[in-house]
């Protein structure tokens, strides 16, 4: 479909809504115009479909006691369902999350309670009556903005998060930006050194700003990657007394009792090891170069040195069956990792998979989801954290699980936005969260780990500049 209209903003978002409906290669086509006045705004549509034209016309009033950012964001909202009642009743299709595009739709349940658009307990019900989201996906965001503890908004309690992205090979399906060691072998030892040099001037920023450290998260890529002599050199640099101390093994055939070993030394409290399925030859149909049994290794190797455990599982990788999925997600529930966190297959440009033959259907991946859902809360498991990514199998979701009281902190504070976080590291992304004006500023390191080392002094001097 080609989409216009003559407000510039809009643009992206109805691009976005029409891609979730699956709309983007064919001919229809739909122009968009807005006019206000006094506070009167009307939004008329044209759909020309087969030849035919088809007009829609909406008239809403505007709170004239909303701030200019409320008032904006509102309009948006509207707009956006206006759009999403048209396509939904002359494509004869729903959304599962409805007229809602964006990545964090527990962040966007939150700013409605904050804004007095609703109550907790009244989330579900505000988001299908209002924003057409389905029952189900209504009902988990009010469990997780339930299950969320341990919320502290305070300009002054930061996290950090360190970028390692590199991994041992690269998986058919991923579209992180990530280099394979054997590519990058010889830099690595000079990227260490310019991450320590970073870690160094964040400290200088933590002292001046009186910061206070509450999580460390590693991720990537595959920072397991590392030998246990670089993981050592580079951890022993970040003795900050933290409460959650993560580091992504993701990749089992990584991960070594020595390199375990290093991570307890220097406090970490909470690893990923990922099967992504249980299904060997789904494994080697993604390249995905690990066997179960490094899975089981590696959790028993951190189930002896008493680390935290997350799993991340994919639904909808090429080729599997619903049957299959649902076999992994019983293997995971009999190890039962502290968390689990179930993806939905997102297959974006970056990714290395071009052969459509082998994907799965949006009701297959429907039922997997869902399964998912019910098996984990039979067993214990609470949804805690949410996110949405660009091209996912039906619009879907990923959702982090935790069960007891392991939640981790890190997610949710970065999901949700309600903390600084500084980002070290070639492709990391640093927030300055401002809660009472709530406002949250950017800042991204260049992406690509060549770069982010000869470019490292001038990216050092932005940083700086940004915690002014
Ligand atoms: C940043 S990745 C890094 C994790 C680690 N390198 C690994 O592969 O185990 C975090 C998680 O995102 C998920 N993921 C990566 N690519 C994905 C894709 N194309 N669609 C859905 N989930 C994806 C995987 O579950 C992965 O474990
Ligand atoms: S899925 Fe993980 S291991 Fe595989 S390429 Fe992506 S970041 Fe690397």
């Amino acid at each position: 479909m080609k989409i216009s209209t003559n407000v510039e903003e809009y643009a992206i978002e109805f691009q976005d809504l029409c891609k979730l409906f699956g709309l983007n290669d064919n001919e229809d086509m739909l122009t968009h115009e807005e006019e206000i006045e006094d506070f009167i705004v009307k939004d008329f549509f044209t759909l020309i479909r087969d030849d035919n034209k088809k007009e829609f016309n909406f008239e809403y009033k505007l709170d004239k006691s909303l701030t200019p950012l409320r008032l904006k964001s509102y309009k948006k909202r509207m707009v956006k369902n206006n759009l999403y009642r048209i396509l939904s009743k002359e494509y004869n299709m729903s959304l599962p999350w409805g007229s809602l595009t964006g990545v964090r739709p527990s962040k966007f349940a939150r700013d409605l309670i904050e804004y007095g658009e609703a109550k907790a307990h009244t989330v579900p019900e505000i988001l299908s009556r209002d924003y057409f989201v389905s029952n189900q996906k209504a009902r988990l965001t009010g469990q997780i903005i339930k299950n969320q503890k341990g919320i502290i908004r305070n300009d002054n309690l930061i996290d950090i998060y360190i970028n390692i992205p590199i991994c041992p090979t690269r998986c058919l399906y991923c579209s992180f930006i990530s280099s394979e060691l054997a590519r990058v072998k010889n830099r690595v030892e000079e990227y260490i050194d310019c991450l320590i040099k970073e870690i160094g001037c964040v400290k200088e920023i933590i002292k001046k700003k009186a910061y206070m450290v509450r999580n460390i998260y590693i991720g990537g890529g595959t920072p397991s990657v590392l030998s246990a002599k670089e993981l050592d050199k580079l951890l022993s640099n970040l003795n900050f007394p933290v409460n959650e101390f993560t580091v992504e093994c993701g990749r089992p055939d990584t991960i070594t009792p020595e390199k375990l070993d290093v991570l307890k030394k220097r406090g970490v409290t909470r690893l990923s090891i990922n099967p992504q399925t249980f299904c060997e030859a789904t494994l080697k149909r993604i390249g995905r170069k690990q066997k179960n049994s490094q899975v089981l290794e590696a959790y028993t190797w951190a189930l002896e040195r008493d680390f935290v455990v997350n799993m991340d599982i994919i639904a909808g990788l090429p080729g599997e069956k619903v049957g299959i999925f649902k076999r992994t997600v019983n293997t995971c529930l009999e190890l039962a990792p502290h968390n689990i966190t179930i993806h939905t297959l997102s297959i974006k440009n970056g990714a290395l998979l071009r052969d459509n033959t082998y994907l799965v259907s949006d009701k297959d991946v429907d039922k997997m989801v869902e399964f998912a859902e019910v098996e984990l809360a039979k067993n214990g498991y609470k949804p805690y954290y949410l996110y949405r990514q660009k091209n996912q199998l039906k619009g879907l979701e990923n959702v982090g699980y935790y069960r007891d009281e392991h939640l981790c902190m890190f997610n949710i504070e970065s999901m949700e936005e309600t903390n600084t976080i500084i980002g070290i590291g070639a492709g990391a992304i640093s927030k300055r969260v401002f809660n009472l004006e709530n406002r949250i500023e950017r800042l991204a390191n260049v992406k690509f780990i060549e770069d982010y080392i000869s470019r490292f002094d001038e990216m050092l001097e932005k940083k700086k500049e940004f915690y002014k």
